[in-house]
C-alpha cells in the first residue's frame, strides 16, 4: 500500500524534496515529521516516491566525486552475526583494479559493526576526512572508514527520529536511508547483501525479498547498476564472531583459507560487482578472476596497504580474551541457532554497546564449533567463548539456550537463497 495524499495522488518529487529540505534545515518540527514517518510506515510508498525520497536525502549533503579512472563500487550488508565480508570484499575488489570507498558503521542491535572490528587493529583510524578518503582510495584502491557528517545529513536526523517513534521497520524508509548513504559515495555499481533469519534485521525470507527488491529498484532507477543477494542469517557467518576475532578470520580468508561460507559469500558478492561494473562478462569469469586475486596474495596485500594508510599496524598483536568451552548437555542434531541471541551474548560480554557511545571490549567473542545440521554427541564442544573473566555461568546459559538440539536430523538453508536484479 502507498501513503496517499488526501486526494489519493502520490507525492511528487518536488513535494518530497520540500519536506526533506525543510526538515534538514530545522524548519519543520519533529512532531510533523513523525506524523509523516508514521503515515509512510503504515501505508508505504511507491517506487517513484521511494526514489524521490532517496534523492532528496542524498542531496541534503555532500557526495564524493571521483576523477576519471576505474569504476567506483561498493557492497552493503543489512547486517548479521559474524558478518565480516566487508573486510574481505573491499581489498579483494581493489586488487582487481576497482575503487572501493566503503563507508561503514558501528554495531546496531545485536549485530557487530565493521568500524568496531577494524579498531581491533592497533592504530587503525576510522574517522578519515573526505580528503583522506579520496587520497587512500587513489593510493590503495580501497578505504574502510566511518561516514562523515557531511554525507546524507537528512538520514542522520530522520533515523534518530524513526528510532524513537517506532518507524524503523518500514521498507521505503529503510531503502532511502541505506541508499542515500551508499549513493553519496558516488558508486557506479553496488551489491546488496540482504540477510534474513534469526540473526538478521529481516526475520522472514518474504520481508528480505521485499527489501531487496526495493533497494535494487531504487538503485537502478537512480542510475547505479545494483543487484542483491538474499542470504542466510539463521546461524553466525563463519566460525568467529566478535571484534578482534573477526579480523583474524577475515585475514584467513584473504590468505586463501578460512571458513567456506565466509569465502563463498565474499566471492559471490564481489562477482556481482565485477559484472555490474563491466569488469567481467559473466559471474563465472568474475569468480575465477577473484579466486586468482585471493590465491596470489594480491587481495591480502591491498588489505595490508589500506591498514597502513589508515594508521594501523597489522603486525601488532590483536587482543583475544582467554577461552572456555561450552559442551553439549545432550546428543542429537543441531537443528537451529538463535543467531540474534548469540549477538546479544557477545554484547553482554562487553563486545558491543548497550548505550550510545559506550566503549567496548574488542577481545571478547565466540567461536562456533558446530553448524546447523551437524550430528552432536553428548559433551561435544559446541562453542568456544572468549571472555573476561573466562568462565561465566550466565554466558554459558545464554549461549546454550540459543542452540536447538533435536533427535531428528535437520538441514540448513543454502547460504545464498536468491539473486535479485532489475532491468529498466
Ligand atoms: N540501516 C540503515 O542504515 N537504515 C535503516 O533505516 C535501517 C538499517
Amino acid at each position: 500500500m502507498i501513503a496517499r495524499k488526501r486526494d489519493g495522488a502520490e507525492h511528487s518529487s518536488a513535494e518530497i524534496r520540500w519536506l526533506i529540505e525543510r526538515y534538514t534545515a530545522g524548519e519543520l518540527p519533529d512532531y510533523q515529521m513523525s506524523a509523516w514517518a508514521m503515515a509512510v510506515f503504515l501505508r508505504g510508498m511507491s517506487v517513484a516516491e521511494t526514489a524521490a525520497l532517496t534523492q532528496s536525502m542524498l542531496a541534503s549533503g555532500t557526495t564524493l566525486s571521483w576523477s576519471d579512472g576505474p569504476a567506483v563500487v561498493d557492497k552493503h550488508s543489512t547486517g548479521g552475526i559474524g558478518d565480516k565480508t566487508s573486510l574481505i570484499i573491499a581489498p579483494l575488489l581493489a586488487s582487481c583494479g576497482l575503487r572501493v570507498p566503503m563507508l561503514s558503521g558501528r554495531g546496531l542491535g545485536a549485530t557487530g559493526g565493521t568500524l568496531d572490528k577494524l579498531e581491533a587493529i592497533p592504530g587503525y583510524r576510522t574517522d578519515l576526512s573526505l580528503v583522506e578518503i579520496t587520497r587512500v582510495v587513489d593510493q590503495v584502491g580501497c578505504v574502510i572508514t566511518g561516514a562523515s557528517a557531511e554525507l546524507a545529513p537528512a538520514d542522520r536526523k530522520l533515523y534518530a527520529l524513526r528510532d524513537v517513534t517506532g518507524t524503523v521497520p518500514s521498507i521505503p524508509l529503510i531503502t532511502a536511508s541505506i541508499m542515500s548513504k551508499k549513493l553519496a559515495e558516488g558508486p557506479s555499481a553496488l551489491v546488496l547483501d540482504v540477510k534474513f533469519g534469526s540473526g538478521a534485521f529481516m526475520k522472514s525470507l518474504e520481508k528480505a525479498r521485499e527489501l531487496a527488491r526495493s533497494l535494487v529498484a531504487t538503485g537502478t532507477r537512480m542510475g547505479v547498476a545494483t543487484t542483491a543477494l538474499i542470504t542466510d542469517m539463521n546461524q553466525p557467518l563463519g566460525r568467529l564472531a566478535g571484534n578482534a576475532v573477526e579480523v583474524d578470520e577475515s585475514l584467513d580468508v584473504l590468505r586463501g583459507s578460512g571458513p567456506a561460507d565466509v569465502r563463498e559469500l565474499s566471492l559471490a558478492l564481489a562477482a556481482e560487482i565485477l559484472v555490474s561494473a563491466k569488469s567481467a562478462p559473466t559471474l563465472s569469469t568474475a569468480r575465477s578472476v577473484l579466486e586468482k586475486c585471493l590465491a596470489s596474495g594480491a587481495a591480502y596485500e591491498r588489505f595490508r596497504q589500506m591498514v597502513a594508510e589508515q594508521g594501523g599496524n597489522l603486525d601488532a598483536p590483536r587482543p583475544r580474551a582467554a577461552a572456555f568451552i561450552i559442551e553439549s548437555p545432550t546428543a542429537g542434531f543441531l537443528a537451529a541457532v538463535d543467531a540474534e541471541a548469540i549477538g546479544y551474548a557477545i554484547i553482554e560480554l562487553g563486545g558491543g554497546r548497550k548505550k550510545l557511545g559506550q566503549s567496548i571490549d574488542l577481545a571478547v567473542g565466540i567461536e562456533m564449533l558446530v553448524r546447523v545440521g551437524d550430528r552432536i554427541e553428548r559433551d561435544q564442544p559446541l562453542i568456544r567463548v572468549f571472555a573476561r573473566p573466562p568462565e561465566q555461568q550466565e554466558t554459558r546459559h545464554q549461549l546454550l539456550s540459543a542452540l536447538t538440539i533435536t533427535p531428528a536430523a535437520a538441514s540448513p538453508w543454502p547460504l545464498i537463497v536468491e539473486r535479485i536484479t532489475e532491468t529498466l
